[in-house]
């Protein structure tokens, strides 16, 4: 693949010239809704905004690409952004397996606060598990932000952030102009885990039509051995803004030791996180897409307040195309971007 991706400091997604508004939401499939819904909900203290279920919905059946779909849905909002934890009967019995940090696939999300916050404790206070060592959050004086991983209840990976300082996005790589004041956590990352970082950057430019803001190549040192719990950890990350404010997505590749290749094809419904790109035009989005050779499960299917279609990256991550029924409605990313001030 030709990579010709170029980058700016100021590309951000929902300038795109496509038809793709931003990332909608954070998925994450698991077997115990009540259990992982306790368990965020209480972490964090977001607001359930909605729970629906769907069962013998023949709609159901071909937008996740299975028949006799039985799930269940609740949507937590953060202050600017939403996090779609799904219970699908079928994975009722599936193995339970902690996440591997250095993938390969969408391998967490990130919770941030300001740095006075009791972040990590509100998150330990519900049983997460914790990567780091020594028990220690890792500190980056360089941008001001200390840094936890940790599992929650099923075993999938999250991050959490506390940030420092006057500007501290800037400093942390986001725009400066997000409005923390009286936020105690919001949401951040798409993260994806690959053993190719330039293909899928590559891959994802084609999509968004957007250059990504930033590369690095990491020698991480004692601060990652110590955050990831991996000797001689070796990183390389590129970042794709998704709005002006606090969520990017990011692109990680472990070089030592190597993320490996993917050998499970991912389903829609599969344990494990995804995300969607919200879009003004479904069925355009979804032929433009099509012709990039990305490879769907369904065409665009109604089902509740979305319209939606579902698809495998190049790497086997799950994300979904969405637009909802009522686009200037509060199930739209626009809708949760405004509440940070854009
Ligand atoms: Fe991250």
């Amino acid at each position: 693949m030709t990579i010709d991706f170029d980058f700016d400091p100021n590309a951000v997604l929902v300038d795109s010239t496509t038809g793709i508004e931003g990332v909608n939401h954070i998925g994450l499939s698991v077997q115990n809704l009540d259990r992982v819904l306790d368990f965020y909900s209480a972490a964090t203290g977001f607001e359930v905004i909605h729970k629906e279920s769907f069962e013998n919905d023949a709609s159901a059946d071909i937008l996740f690409a299975r028949n006799n779909v039985k799930i269940k849905t609740a949507i937590l909002r953060a202050p600017n952004w939403v996090l779609e934890l799904s219970e699908f009967a079928h994975n009722d019995s599936a193995t339970l397996t902690d996440m591997p940090v250095i993938g390969p696939g969408m391998s967490h999300t990130c919770y941030q606060s300001p740095i006075d916050q009791p972040l990590f404790e509100k998150f330990a206070a519900q049983g997460a598990r914790f990567l780091n060592r020594h028990d220690e959050p890792v500190y980056s004086p360089t941008y001001g932000v200390s840094y936890v991983y940790a599992y929650d209840p099923e075993g999938n990976l999250l991050e959490m952030e506390k940030l420092d300082g006057e500007q501290l996005l800037k400093h942390a790589g986001y725009l400066d102009n997000w409005d923390k004041d009286n936020k105690a956590i919001w949401m951040s990352q798409v993260s994806l885990f690959t053993p190719d970082r330039d293909r899928l950057m590559q891959f994802y430019h084609n999509i968004f039509r957007t250059n990504p803001h930033r590369i690095v190549e990491v020698p991480v040192g004692e601060f990652g051995d110590n955050l990831f719990d991996i000797d001689n950890a070796k990183v390389q990350i590129g970042w794709f803004r998704l709005n002006r404010q606090s969520k990017v997505m990011e692109i990680l590749q472990f070089l030592n030791p190597p993320t490996p290749q993917s050998m499970i094809e991912r389903e829609p419904t599969s344990l494990g996180y995804s995300f969607s790109l919200e879009v003004s035009d479904i069925e355009a989005e979804y032929q433009r897409l099509k012709a990039l050779g990305v490879e769907f499960f369904s065409p665009p299917v109604k089902l509740g307040r979305f319209v939606q279609a579902y698809a495998r990256d190049i790497d086997g991550n799950i994300f979904s195309l969405r637009q909802p029924v009522d686009s200037d409605g509060p199930f739209s990313v626009k809708a949760y971007d405004k509440r940070g001030g854009l």
